[in-house]
This record gives C-alpha cells, structure tokens and sequence, in this order.
C-alpha cells in the first residue's frame, strides 16, 4: 500500500519524485536580519529526498514578521540566504517552495527587532498571547485596520516576495490562508468587521485573498502558487462555525485562477467532510495533511481523496521520513522543548538511519 506515497506527481508546474511532502514548520532560527543561516541551509539539505518542501512561514515584508527569529523575503540579504538553501536542495535532487505568511495582527512587536506597523482587516487585537523573545506568552499588539487605499500595495509586496522567491531559485510559493494570519483575518468574521468591498458578505470577505492570489500568480505564474487553508481551525481567535459559507466559495474562486495546488489543514470536523468539500470545489491537485500516519496517509492517495500528503512533526526527527517509510522502518520521535529553540539540537542532529536498520 505504501507503494502509492512514492509515486511521482505533478503540481501545476512542479515535478515531485514522490508524494511525501513536508509541511511548513516556523522553527525560529533565521539569523540577524532575518536571513536564513546555515544551520537552515543544512536542515533543508537533510530533509530533500521529500517529494516537496514547504519552508516555514516567510515574511513578505516587515511588518509581516510577528514571530522570534522567523526569516524574511524582502530584502536582498535574505534572497541570497535563501537562494543557498533551495541550492542545497536542489543539488540533492529535491523541490522546494516557500511559504509566503504575513502575520497581521498575531504579532508581539518584540520579536522583530524594528518598528513596523500592526495591520488586520479590522482594530481587534489577537486574543491569544503569542511568545515573546524569551518564549514566554505575551499579550499580541493593538493592530491598526488596513485603509482600503493601502490594499494594492499590498497586494504588490506579497507579489514582489513571490518574484524574489523564483529569483532565489524557489520552485514556486505557497500562500498561507490557514491558522488565523492575515489572509485568514479577512477570510474570517470574528477578524474581518468591514463594511467595505472587503468585509460584511462572503464574497466581499475572499475579495482581498484572491485578488494575493491572482498577484501572485501574475508575478510567477499560476503553476507555481499553491494555497493553505485550514477550515474550521479556531487557532489565532478565528470564529470556528460555518467553515463552507466561506470556504466553498474562496475554492470556486481559486480554482479559477489553475493554481498548483490547495493544501488542506484537515482539522476533522464532524459537521463536514473537509476533503470532499475541497475535491467537489477545487479542480486542481490536493495535498492533505494533518495527523497523518504513513498508513492513513496511502488510504488516502488510494481512495483518490488527496494527490499528495503531506508530514510536519514527522519530518522534525526523521530527516530520511522517505526511506523510512519505504523500508517500513520504526519513526523517531521530536524533542518538543526543542522546537524553537536549541539551535543545532533538536534541528540538525536527528541522525537518518539505513534502510531497514531500527531507529
Ligand atoms: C513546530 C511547528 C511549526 C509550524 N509552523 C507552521 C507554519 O509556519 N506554517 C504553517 O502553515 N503551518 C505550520 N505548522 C503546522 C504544520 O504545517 C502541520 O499542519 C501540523 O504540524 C500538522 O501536521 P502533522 O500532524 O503531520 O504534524 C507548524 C507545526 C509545527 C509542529
């Protein structure tokens, strides 16, 4: 059965050798200025026989960072750190795309390190603390709501990140709408209380996610932008209810514009059937993800409910998750009091195993 997760697969424009991707994983260890070090350029290196990588959520602008230590894509620093880690990964026969997220309002003005503006679709703070630099949960700060004369240029910002992305040698972007940061702040009404063309109805509220999402693909091409997008996940103080009134026609609307493909958080609702509800609305490829297990994973691809699927947690202990899976070897387990923190440990000191060897 497990055969199926190592077939090759195409998204849009991106060949992938198998079907195992690892999911964007924030992990806090971008160097001064928010350029990637070396310490990531090996990290990624480890993890290429993945059929694709997603890299931690990017910021496409300052005031987009909202996190400790997480890297950037706007400046020219940081187009060069990153061109080293698609390198790397590309030398060892991998694929690898960068997650463009913009935090908006889930920001603790600390972790940046420099002054930049706090902006949501609407003045209502995050309710949920967010760590500080020292990893201890702080109050988020008061945003300010985004002027409607300000939304082109924003829309320019992500479209300029995704052409510095490709410039880095990236194989494409994904779009972060999932978890309650900026794109999923106006998709959601708990965040978004306009009552301009971006707030109010549906469709005034899936207006500013896909007008990023035609920049993007106008900036690189649809076959390189693929979309996140975790439904009824309360996470960031999004208001859970009623994922479909807003998610059926946000998919209508981006399957138009033939991007590579949707990435499903499937948060296992039991008023609905997330998968389906993307299958029925979403022409292009799917990858599923969340809780997987090798198994669950194959059923999957097998029932013809996802193209791919893909791996966070698994991918922090087993570098070789691939082999692994192939040679049905055991799985290590992450240290989590590592996870943003430890540099080298608990990053790049999970040792791959040989095929068939016990962990
Ligand atoms: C340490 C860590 C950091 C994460 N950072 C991001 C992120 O930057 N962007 C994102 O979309 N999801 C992020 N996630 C969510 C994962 O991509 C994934 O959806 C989640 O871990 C569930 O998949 P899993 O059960 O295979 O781990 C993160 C998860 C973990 C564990």
């Amino acid at each position: 059965m497990k055969e199926i997760l190592l077939r090759p697969v195409q998204l849009g424009d991106i060949r992938l050798a198998n079907r195992i991707i690892m999911a964007p994983m924030t992990r806090d260890r971008a160097g001064p200025g928010d350029v990637p070090t070396d310490l990531m350029i090996e990290y990624y290196a480890q993890r290429a026989s993945a059929g694709l990588i997603v890299t931690e959520g990017v910021q496409p602008s300052p005031a987009g960072k909202g996190y400790w230590r997480t890297p950037g894509i706007h400046s020219a620093a940081q187009v060069e750190g990153w061109r080293k880690v698609a390198d790397a990964v590309h030398a060892r026969g991998g694929r690898i795309v960068m997650q463009l997220m913009h935090c908006g309002r889930v920001v603790v003005p600390a972790n940046r390190g420099y002054e930049a503006d706090v902006i949501a679709p609407s003045a209502i703070a995050c309710p949920v603390p967010v760590p500080g630099p020292d990893g201890t949960p702080v109050p988020c700060a008061e945003p300010r709501a985004i002027d409607a004369a300000e939304i082109p240029a924003l829309i320019a910002e992500y479209a300029q990140a995704a052409r510095n992305a490709i410039a880095a040698g990236m194989d494409g972007v994904e779009l972060h709408c999932a978890s309650g940061y900026l794109i999923n702040q106006f998709l959601n009404p708990a965040s978004n209380r306009r009552v301009d063309d971006y707030g109010g109805s549906a469709e005034n509220r899936i207006r500013f996610p896909i007008a990023v999402l035609r920049g993007l693909a106008d900036a690189i091409g649809a076959g390189r932008v693929g979309v996140r997008i975790s439904p009824g996940n309360p996470y960031n103080g999004m208001d859970p209810a009623d994922p479909a009134a807003t998610f059926v026609p946000f998919l209508k609307a981006a399957s138009a514009l033939g991007l590579a493909y949707c990435h499903v958080v499937d948060m296992g609702l039991a008023e609905f059937d997330t998968l389906a509800m993307v299958r029925t609305h979403f022409a292009g490829p799917v990858i599923a993800n969340n809780n997987l297990k090798p198994d669950t994973a194959a059923g999957l691809l097998a029932d013809g409910r996802a193209e791919a699927v893909s791996f966070g947690r698994a991918f922090i202990a087993n570098p070789d998750l691939v082999e692994r899976i192939a040679a049905s070897a055991p799985l290590a387990k992450p240290d989590y009091s590592l996870l943003y923190t430890g540099e080298e440990r608990g990053y790049i000191d999970y040792p791959a195993i040989t095929a068939g060897e016990p962990a």
